[in-house]
């Protein structure tokens, strides 16, 4: 399988690890053979190479600061635009992990309307362009017969969307509701032991939790792109982030915290999403509440049906491998409807 990647950050870099470590184990377990044939950054650079380019030389450049410390060979292309890149390549899959924009869901969106136009698949970490435009490139790669897959953008990989859309299909399934930014979970978490906001928030970006602009996870915007995801891949509903009730966790202070404590209770940001709309609150949850059990950078969710009543699923909502995870996680189910 030939990919693009587009963005080569933590969960680019996440992914690109796990095809270096996993290489042997994959091909010889699922006859999987995943090649990256271009990358693109921002502002590190764009490679191309039709015979593929190696994992580890692109991890050792990146940390070397750019892609302009990735070895010189026959063949390799250094592009400057992205869109020429992605036209230009023989691959299968476009891959887009570059840095979420969650109100114009762009460049991510375009490079993904590329990519579904010129016949390839699009598998996404990014929650800007499935947010806001769901429903029209799933058309669009209808028409093109591939597909859009964004396991990454709701409980990384933490199978959230496999187990709502597919696994659980022939429920009729009411509300989704639980805990889905990781960011927040871990600085509420890190607060009830008496780190301060800053150190946590801090903390939760050095792990690679947090969003490139943290403010989308603290002011509750990351939780509202998944509760967006959510009401369009469960429900149906195509919906604005201006008609979501959201709240985030700036507001809460350590006293808050110590309060919410003393009474038996815990802080926790809940999304939730039904067939009437979605939301994202911050509220205290008695002990009691199995959500509030949640700690770190941990997520849960709980789908709520007819014919199987609740069905929780507790796991990683962020981090460079778990997200990376995800990524190949769709990849693989690409590789498994191509061999049938
Ligand atoms: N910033 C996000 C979080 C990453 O903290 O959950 C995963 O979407």
């Amino acid at each position: 399988m030939r990919l693009i990647l587009i963005g080569f950050g933590t969960v680019g870099q996440g992914l690109a690890q796990i095809l270096q470590d996993k290489a042997a184990d994959l091909k010889k377990r699922q006859g999987f053979e995943g090649r990256i044939v271009g990358v693109a950054t921002g502002s590190r650079g764009i490679l191309y190479h039709d015979d593929g380019l190696s994992p580890a030389d692109l991890l050792a450049a990146i940390d070397k600061g750019s892609f302009d410390h990735y070895p010189n060979s026959v063949g390799l292309h250094r592009y400057n635009d992205v869109v020429q890149m992605i036209q230009a390549a023989t691959a299968d899959v476009l891959v887009e992990a570059s840095p979420t924009h969650l109100d114009s869901g762009q460049p991510a969106l375009s490079y993904m309307e590329a990519a579904l136009q010129s016949g390839k698949h699009v598998v996404t970490a990014n929650k800007g362009p499935i947010a806001r435009d769901l429903s029209h490139l799933q058309a669009m790669a209808a028409d093109n017969q591939v597909q859009v897959r964004f396991e990454a953008t709701v409980m990384a990989g933490t199978p959230a969307v496999a187990t709502g859309i597919d696994l659980l299909s022939g429920c009729t399934i009411s509300e989704a509701r639980g805990i889905l930014n990781g960011t927040t979970n871990y600085i509420l978490t890190q607060m009830e032991e008496g780190l301060s906001y800053e150190k946590a928030l801090k903390q939760a970006q050095t792990l690679g939790y947090a969003e490139t602009d943290p403010t989308a996870d603290v002011e509750g915007w990351d939780a509202a792109a998944k509760v967006l995801i959510l009401l369009s891949a469960l429900f149906g509903q195509q919906t604005a982030q201006s008609d979501l009730s959201v709240t985030g966790i700036t507001a809460i202070t350590q006293a808050d915290i110590e309060a919410a404590k003393k009474s038996g209770e815990r802080y926790k940001l809940i999304a939730s999403a039904n067939a009437t709309g979605g939301r994202v609150q911050a509220m205290r949850l008695p002990l009691s509440d199995p959500l509030a059990q949640i700690g770190g950078a941990t997520n849960a969710i709980t789908f709520s049906t007819d014919l199987m009543g609740d069905i929780t699923l507790i796991g990683a909502g962020a981090g460079k491998l778990e997200t990376g995870y995800a990524l190949l996680a769709d990849l693989l189910a690409i590789h498994r409807q191509q061999c049938v």
